[in-house]
């Protein structure tokens, strides 16, 4: 079965074929950052009326390119949500739409089950059981998945997502949107010795977390030690490394902690924030202190993209589920709500 999948969730289109013999046949992702960056943020108005230019164009240019004519088909995945709900609107509409002409069933995918699934592109890929970090812009949860569709929630952030505070405190250090990848650029040449941050919620046993303090942390250092500075350049960097530090060491006790109680050897990170060079070298050397193996998708899979939807939609629409034409995108969803496959 070849599925065709659709990702226009929040500032980014993507479009990305599946194929069950194959694997991943074609991808492309275009990003809507130049349009959000004079406002500092997703404006989702323009979020949604974008996907609305580039979603078919792009979904021409990524089967053409592939040399896949639309007959080819068998399926159409879009995202269905969590995310901003225009923009789940359009890809909602496109995709539906598109399986309606061609006379191919059509399935609303759970954006977090596509970040979830996207290490199944690579080889290895995970084999489950495993524990599951999803660390993007609008979550923060360690989940233990048993198949696809049987997820259990094991912790989440009460507050800010770890991509969220990565954002917010990049605009504290003035840096420009998108704020993550800015911020770890900065923190490459901090000193990881100058400041230590607090590790939020490590002290207490459980597997939640609490990054919103982390940010006001950081403008309070920044304010005091500003003030004083001889080197801005240097204390800015110093600073986010220091930031840095403190949200990856964060993730890896927490990771650690959910491996030991589910008795796991095997630990899967996605999500926007899996791109983060220093949490991939962490975790892996935490892996290794814990005898397990850490899965990640390639960096590019792990932002958001069309390829990770349309293999989350190829699991389940090879197993029969589709959905009814009357479809509608879900702004929240949680992910303990999907069926099982
Ligand atoms: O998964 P994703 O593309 O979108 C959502 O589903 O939210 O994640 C985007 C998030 C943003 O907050 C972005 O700043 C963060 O991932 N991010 C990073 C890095 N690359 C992306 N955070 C830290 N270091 C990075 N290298
Ligand atoms: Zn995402």
């Amino acid at each position: 079965m070849r599925v065709l999948g659709i990702e226009t969730s929040c500032d980014e289109t993507g479009v990305g074929v599946f194929d069950g013999d194959r694997g991943l046949l074609a991808h492309a992702v275009y990003s809507q950052v130049e349009i959000h960056a004079e406002y500092g943020g997703v404006v989702p108005e323009l979020a949604s009326r974008d996907h609305v230019r580039k979603t078919l164009p792009l979904i021409r240019q990524v089967l053409s390119e592939a040399g896949l004519p639309k007959e080819s088909i068998d399926g159409v995945a879009f995202t269905a949500g969590p995310g901003l709900i225009g923009a789940l609107l359009v890809g909602t509409a496109v995709g539906r739409a598109l399986a309606w002409a061609w006379g191919v069933p059509a399935l609303g995918v759970h954006h977090m089950e596509g970040h979830l699934l996207a290490p199944m592109l690579e080889a290895p890929a995970p084999a489950f059981p495993f524990v599951a970090l999803l660390v993007s812009g609008g979550h923060t949860q360690l989940v233990e998945a048993t198949a696809v569709g049987r997820y259990r929630l094991l912790g989440e952030s009460l507050d800010d997502a770890a991509g969220e505070a990565f954002d917010k405190t990049a605009k504290i250090l003035g840096l420009p949107y998108p704020g993550g990848p800015a911020l770890a650029k900065l923190a490459e040449h901090g000193d990881p010795r100058r400041y230590r941050f607090p590790r939020p919620m490590t002290e207490r046993p459980g597997l939640d977390f609490s990054f919103s303090g982390l940010k006001t942390f950081t403008l309070n250092t920044l304010q005091r030690e500003m003030a004083r500075t001889d080197d801005p350049a240097r204390t800015r960097a110093d600073i986010a490394r220091a930031f840095e530090e403190a949200v990856v060491d964060t993730l890896v006790i927490k990771c650690r902690r959910a491996l030991r109680q589910c008795a796991s050897r095997r630990l899967v990170v996605a999500g926007g924030v899996g791109a983060n060079r220093r949490l991939r070298a962490r975790m892996d050397a935490m892996a290794t202190q814990e005898d397990s193996e850490v899965f990640y998708p390639r960096p590019a899979f792990c932002t958001d993209n069309g390829a990770m939807i349309a293999y989350a939609g190829w699991q389940r629409l090879r197993a029969g589920q589709a959905e009814p034409l009357a479809f509608r995108p879900r702004a929240r969803w949680l992910m303990e709500e999907l069926p099982p496959v």
